[in-house]
């Protein structure tokens, strides 16, 4: 059996640290915020080559809080990608703000930074683009539009933690960056967590109200808040993990050129890296016009892979409301039909990739055969 994602593996080993960080807190009875929450903002905003940041209850939150920091409510409108998980545009909705969707480009997956002015309007205030699958969009397109147009950029780097766009971290080249640090992401909690991570001061002390009850000091409420604060058992978890991430970063690269290396030849398209970004492969999804038999077949044989994301989010049920169709992003449409995420955690080993290329290169020849086959009958 080869898990998609093998946590337990992850954790043996480093069992006695988190376990020791868990007793601390335990022993110190400060369950939310605190010095562990505070020393984690500050190790994680350094190794994201930011200034401040803001530890909160998870990426949703994290992304509705800069969406509020910004100043961006109902009658404006934020600019984002329907391939991506919904999280991204529910943020927009809690803010009252209204997502308008460009399409991605279909070599990245990340946002097609040509389809942009074109969706600009009096009421854009911001720019909110996805780094998907741990891969930076194409940010100096997006910030010299940014620039020109008056427009304020909020980076989704839940999916790239140490990801890197010509050598600066994802997260610090916008106004504000936002990460998950849900238990499966590249830097996980052992619950739920996120962070907003911004060199800009003013944002920095909102989002610090916004979080806890919009107050300054105990009982002092200037603005109407949220209880939004992380919790400190997850601080000290996540400042153990960060002490790993850059190892477990490098094992993530070293298995995706490997299923690169071996894949290729084989008519399986693989993702593409852009060469000016440090991609983390958070996800390593290749295409196949056969997804659904496909991932039978890999199933069949133990190997668990997963779909990200079967529905881009323009057509998903809970945001009809906004009015688009299907065929309004065809890039965006034909990735959710054909991406199959292959296993993929630093622990992967090499035999593990080469059992999941073998049984994809079998599956993929034979339903080659089986069509020719029915072609020449
Ligand atoms: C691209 C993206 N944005 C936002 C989120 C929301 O993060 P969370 O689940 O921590 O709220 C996630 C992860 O779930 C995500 O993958």
């Amino acid at each position: 059996m080869i898990p998609f994602v093998d946590l337990k593996a992850q954790y043996a080993s480093i069992r006695n640290e988190v376990n020791a960080a868990i007793q601390g807190v335990l022993d110190s009875c400060q369950f939310t915020l605190g010095s562990e929450v505070a020393a984690f903002e500050e190790e994680f905003a350094a190794y994201c080559q930011a200034k401040n940041g803001i530890g909160v209850n998870n990426g949703t939150s994290a992304l509705h809080l800069a969406l509020l920091a910004a100043n961006i409510g109902p009658g404006d409108e934020v600019i984002t990608v329907p391939f991506t998980f919904v999280a991204t545009v529910s943020a927009i909705h809690y803010s009252g703000a209204t997502p308008v969707f460009v399409d991605i480009d279909p070599k990245t997956f990340t946002m097609d930074v040509t389809a942009i002015e074109a969706a600009i309007t009096a009421r854009t205030k911001a720019i909110l683009p996805v780094h998907l699958y741990g891969q930076p969009a194409d940010m100096d397109p997006i910030m010299e539009i940014a620039k020109r147009r008056g427009l304020i950029v909020i980076e989704d780097a839940a999916q790239a933690h140490g990801a890197e766009y010509r050598g600066r971290r994802a997260g610090s080249i916008g106004d504000m960056g936002c990460f998950s640090f849900y238990p499966g992401k590249n830097l996980g909690a052992y619950g739920e967590g996120g962070m907003v991570v911004t060199n800009d001061a003013d944002y920095m002390r909102t989002i610090r109200m916004l979080r806890d009850w919009g107050a300054e000091k105990k009982y002092q409420h200037i603005l109407k808040g949220y209880n939004y604060r992380l919790e400190t058992i997850q601080g000290a978890v996540l400042r153990v993990k960060l002490r790993h991430l850059e190892g477990w970063t490098e094992a993530r690269r070293a298995a995706a050129a490997r299923y690169h290396r071996l894949l290729a030849g084989n008519g399986v398209p693989t993702p593409e890296a852009m060469s000016q970004v440090r991609h983390v492969y958070h996800i390593y999804a290749i295409r196949s016009r056969q997804r659904e038999a496909l991932q039978d077949a890999l199933l069949a044989q133990g190997i668990h892979t997963g779909i990200h994301y079967p529905t881009p989010v323009h057509l998903l049920p809970a945001f009809a409301d906004l009015g688009y169709r299907a065929g309004d992003f065809p890039h965006s449409e034909q990735a959710a039909n054909e991406v199959l995420s292959l296993p993929m955690f630093p622990e992967l080993t090499a035999a593990q990739c080469e059992e999941v290329v073998a049984a994809v290169i079998g599956h993929t020849s034979a339903s080659r055969e089986t069509r020719s086959v029915a072609t020449a009958t």
